[in-house]
């Protein structure tokens, strides 16, 4: 009787947990060492963010904050490609269990100030004002009675002024009243992250002179590097604003030692995506070696990416076009690029298992 069976599953969902003796009840139906599993297997070199977001998700989960504010305020900063939008994308990937629950506004469309009104809706008076239509997905900010919405608001120092004062009122009381004045997003079930890559351009260039010049010689005063986001930080935004964020985070550069790690996510990723169209790749050491070494480190995982498609990605496609009813090729390095072959069906599977 599939009708009854889904008013049960209904039920189910909007009754409380069945309470076990001895465990404390929470509304909220999500595992901080769980969610966090998943993000450790995808992030990696950030460890100290990673610590301390589980220790965010636990206090969230005991549901002892202050109601008329957000869940959580975090600022991530740092350069280019390190992770500091994806942590907040796999977060809201891994507490709803979609890949596109994430709420982004992505604060270089509200770069101009007539653009401030795309956050509020129209105002009063202009087309669409009274609608109160806005950048922000209501549904996927608030998230539901058991998850925290999340929601993030992408490079963050590009943002007007006017954007900025709105987004106080939010950080403060968790609402944000539409211009229309009929309606207000509610944010006091969100994780707010925003994210600024303020003062990384000034780090890598100080870097770069001492480890190239004469300078050399003379040395980095130890956290010299690490203080010129902070300042520029602290430079940028009002005291107010600052004031009002929960925790700042740095993130780290990615070190050199990391690209074996992350070869290995974005193979993963590829994989899965094949898996799709029924190909499976079996790797040769010496071809992943190939990718690790000639990564550029100083754009952060989107160097790596972009080889993968630039590099790996049209061999298979040709390679898939090119013997249509194989199933499984064999990526190899040869001269100084690499190759992508089928490994025909009659050939032992196993004797290539190992080198995946
Ligand atoms: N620390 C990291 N660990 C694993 N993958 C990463 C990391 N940093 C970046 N990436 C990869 O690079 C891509 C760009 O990262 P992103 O988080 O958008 O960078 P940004 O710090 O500029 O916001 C992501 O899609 C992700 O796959
Ligand atoms: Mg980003």
């Amino acid at each position: 009787m599939p009708f009854i069976n889904d008013r049960l599953m209904e039920q189910a969902e909007s009754r409380p947990p069945p309470v076990t003796p001895g465990a404390r009840v929470s509304r909220f139906q999500f595992e901080p060492d769980q969610v966090m599993a998943r993000l450790s297997a995808r992030i990696v070199g950030q460890d100290p963010v990673l610590a301390d977001l589980e220790a965010m998700l636990t206090r969230i989960k005991a549901d002892i904050s202050d109601p008329e504010r957000p869940l959580a305020v975090y600022l991530f900063v740092g350069p280019t490609g390190v992770g500091k939008t994806e942590t907040a994308r796999l977060l809201a990937e891994a507490l709803h269990g979609r890949a596109d629950a994430l709420c982004r506004v992505d604060m270089n469309t509200l770069a101009q100030e007539h653009y401030a009104a795309a956050l509020t809706g129209a105002p009063p008076g202009y087309v669409g004002s009274k609608e109160g239509h806005t950048l922000l997905d209501e549904e996927r900010l608030r998230g539901t009675f058991r998850k925290p919405g999340v929601v993030l608001f992408d490079e963050i120092e590009k943002a007007d002024a006017r954007v900025i004062r709105a987004l106080m009122n939010v950080l403060d009381h968790g609402r944000l009243p539409l211009s229309a004045g009929t309606r207000e997003l509610d944010f006091r079930n969100s994780l707010i992250f925003m994210t600024s890559n303020l003062g990384a351009r000034e780090a890598q260039a100080r870097l770069s002179l001492y480890r190239g010049g004469w300078r050399r010689w003379l040395g980095l005063r130890p956290g010299e590097v690490e203080r010129i986001p902070e300042q520029a930080v602290f430079e940028h935004f009002d005291p107010e604003f600052i004031n009002r964020i929960d925790r700042i985070h740095y993130f780290q550069p990615l070190a050199p030692q990391r690209a074996e790690a992350l070869l290995d996510i974005e193979l993963d990723r590829l994989a899965d995506r094949l898996q799709g169209r029924d190909v499976h790749l079996s790797w040769q050491p010496a071809a992943r070696a190939r990718l690790c070494a000639g990564q550029d480190i100083r754009y952060g995982a989107r160097d790596l990416r972009r080889r993968l498609r630039n590099e790996l990605e049209p061999k298979v496609a040709a390679a898939m076009f090119g013997h249509p009813g194989t199933r499984q090729f064999l990526v190899r390095a040869s001269g100084g690029t690499l190759e992508v072959v089928p490994v025909m069906d009659t050939e032992p599977h196993d004797a290539l298992r190992h080198t995946t």
